[in-house]
């Protein structure tokens, strides 16, 4: 089935979101390396890492579907911020804003009968639940932390610990 370039455009503007989301955490990394919560510029880090993976998931779709894929100028993201947990809640609402983009992509896939796009899209639904749960587990902890400079460090050593990011999936179903 040929995709529609409706759905075409719609994933290629996720793609490049993406992209920016990648940026988004690369800018919030930086400020925790100036920090020197070197652990919390990891996550950071391997979020920016995650954020390319997922852009390249919607390459390979476009591709696999014989689409052509636009890079488009990127947004230059948010670089100052007042403290760890404003940064965490800036993360987790842009991730519902992510979510949100992914869904309605989702409606538009099966307005136009696209199951290919929705069994792609799959990945991304359960990504999007872990992505928000974890932006949001750490902001809340921060939360209780407040001014406490040992559990800052105590959670930044923690954060350091986050596994590197997959590789950037051959196919745009991979698990
Ligand atoms: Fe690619 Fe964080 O959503």
């Amino acid at each position: 089935m040929e995709i529609n370039q409706e759905l075409v455009d719609a994933i290629n503007d996720q793609l490049n979101f993406e992209l920016y989301s990648a940026f988004i955490y690369l800018s919030m990394g930086t400020w925790f390396e100036e920090q020197n919560l070197t652990g919390m510029a990891h996550w950071m880090e391997v979020q920016f890492q995650e954020e390319f993976a997922h852009a390249m998931r919607f390459y390979r779709h476009l591709t696999e579907r014989g689409a052509r894929v636009v890079m488009k100028q990127i947004d230059a993201p948010k670089t100052e911020w007042k403290s760890a947990h404003e940064i965490f809640a800036d993360a987790y609402h842009h991730e519902t804003i992510v979510t949100e983009r992914i869904y309605k992509i989702g409606d538009m896939a099966d307005r136009l009968g696209d199951r290919s796009t929705q069994a792609m899209l799959t990945w991304f639904y359960n990504e999007q639940t872990e992505e928000e749960a974890n932006t949001m587990e750490i902001r809340d902890k921060l939360k209780l932390i407040g001014d406490s400079i040992p559990a800052l460090l105590q959670l930044d050593t923690v954060l350091g610990a986050r596994p590197p990011a997959a590789p950037v999936p051959a196919e745009s179903t991979a698990p």
